[in-house]
């Protein structure tokens, strides 16, 4: 196996191709490498010579392995490939995407490189209740979530916006008992205090102006199934003891009511942030956490899940290209580097708006990286030229994310509504966090606040 720093200087082609798709390889119609970067070289652990027949380099003699196969049959592929290397084994996640030019024949291919940590296992897609993942991490919370399904306790999800707190909610239920009772979902931070009330427990006819008759609130409509309390950290003090009190003797009493109805609910809920440091700070009661946080679940935001993303990428386009005019059969190299590189404030949910945002911007088969949304494309150009911060110390390190809510006010011109759009979180959400953040503050406050923190992370 000849050394790695017998590759050539970096040509001009090398930098552009770096660039724009990562490590990767050109090949010609006969699948021979016309072209390979040094960082590909580097990846696969060996000198790449010009002509080399692809799948015999990167599969061996096997030609029936899947990337092979997919190379011959001219079908995009993705797929992860076992490397001896003098390290050891290595993984390599292997993305090929034929050259088209305006539906004539396949030109050749782009290849692009990854690198993947741990074994092939690992990086095996799974689709758990609506959840797709590769993610160890997700994995091993899906398997959490089968064990403690089964019995009644109380499970508190916890996890950024659009990370798929909903869906695990929903898994809970479905893999219960319960799973052919209903399932109700209520977000305590869209509410008022008193309609929060009557929403959770009813209310009785006559209870207030307009309580023209009894009405079920939510505990009731999901008796014998499963309550999703969405944001429960938002419920309000006062309604706290009455929620403590439901769960202590499975009974609630309508606003303006005297019986208490039995109810026979398993409660799920969750939060964005900290309940023990909202206990700390008086604004939960401790002994309601303890009931609500029996099995508590952390959700990883999609940043800390990264391989995750030509995954869900494949899967949300395919979804787009049922339901929308233009057909996209490509996403390029450059858009999946784009689409990493970024910060993913609205996870899932957000990447979701992204894609929906490059199929209505771009037309034609391919999904470039010039179609992404620019807070995307910005992204990039960040986290070109400004070393990434450290990993913040404690989750009081807000600070990247009032930046990121400073960004998208400006660059929705202060409108809340397109602001919380980009951010891919509700209007309630952001609305909440500028309070948090202190973004209220008149404008050069906040900005110098956003700043002088920023400064004070990067002092050693
Ligand atoms: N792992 C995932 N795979 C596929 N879709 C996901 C995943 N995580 C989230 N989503 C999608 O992202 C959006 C937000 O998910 P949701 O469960 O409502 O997040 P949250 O409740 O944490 O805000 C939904 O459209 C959901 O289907
Ligand atoms: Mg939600």
């Amino acid at each position: 196996m000849k050394r790695v720093s017998e590759a050539p200087e970096p040509s001009l082609l090398d930098a552009a191709l770096a660039l724009a798709a990562g490590p990767s390889l050109v090949l010609d119609p006969a699948l021979r490498v016309r072209f390979v970067t040094r960082g590909a070289e580097e990846l696969l652990g060996e000198h790449v010579p010009l002509g080399a027949h692809a799948p015999s380099l990167l599969c061996g003699e096997k030609t029936e392995r899947p990337v092979a196969e997919a190379l011959v049959a001219g079908l995009p592929v993705h797929a992860t490939l076992a490397r001896q290397t003098s390290a050891g084994a290595t993984f390599v996640r292997v993305r090929g995407t034929p050259l088209v030019v305006a539906g004539k024949s396949v030109l050749g291919w782009l290849l692009s490189l990854d690198a993947v940590g741990g074994s092939a296992e690992d990086t095996e897609e799974e689709l758990f209740h609506g959840l797709w993942t590769q993610d160890l991490a997700m994995k091993r919370l899906f398997r959490l979530v089968e064990r403690v399904a089964a019995d009644e306790s109380s499970v508190l999800v916890r996890g950024e916006t659009g990370s798929g707190k909903e869906l695990v909610a929903r898994a809970v239920h479905a893999c219960s008992a319960r799973r052919s009772g209903p399932f109700r979902a209520i977000n305590c931070a869209a509410l008022p205090a008193n309609l929060l009330e009557s929403e959770l427990f009813g209310h009785v006819r006559g209870a207030f102006t307009g309580a023209v008759r009894d009405t079920p609130g939510h505990f009731q409509l999901a008796h014998k199934g499963t309550l999703f309390l969405d944001e429960v950290a938002e419920v309000p003090l006062e309604l706290q003891a009455k929620l403590l009190r439901v769960l202590e003797t499975h009974t609630i009493t309508p606003v303006g009511g005297r019986d208490p109805i039995p109810v026979d609910v398993r409660i799920v809920s969750a939060t964005h942030r900290s309940l023990r440091n909202d206990v700390a700070a008086g604004r939960f009661r401790a002994d309601l956490m303890y009931r609500l946080r029996v099995i508590p679940v952390f959700l990883p935001p999609l940043r800390e899940r990264l391989g995750d993303i030509p995954l869900l990428v494949d899967r949300i386009v395919e979804e787009l290209n049922a339901r929308s005019r233009r057909r996209v059969e490509r996403v390029s190299p450059g858009a999946i580097q784009a689409l990493r590189a970024y910060e993913w404030p609205g996870n899932v949910r957000e990447l979701r708006n992204a894609l929906a945002y490059a199929f209505a911007v771009g037309d034609g088969s391919d999904l470039l990286a010039s179609h992404l949304p620019p807070e995307v494309l910005e992204g990039v150009e960040e986290s070109r030229t400004v070393p990434p911060p450290p990993a913040p110390a404690s989750e009081s390190a807000a600070n990247p994310e009032a930046k990121r809510v400073l960004r998208a006010l400006e660059r929705s011109g202060g409108n809340r509504e397109r602001a919380a759009k980009l951010l891919g979180m509700s209007r309630i959400t952001l609305w909440r966090r500028i309070k948090e953040l202190g973004l209220d503050a008149p404008r050069g406050a906040a900005e110098r606040a956003a700043a002088g923190t920023t400064l004070e992370r990067r002092r050693p």
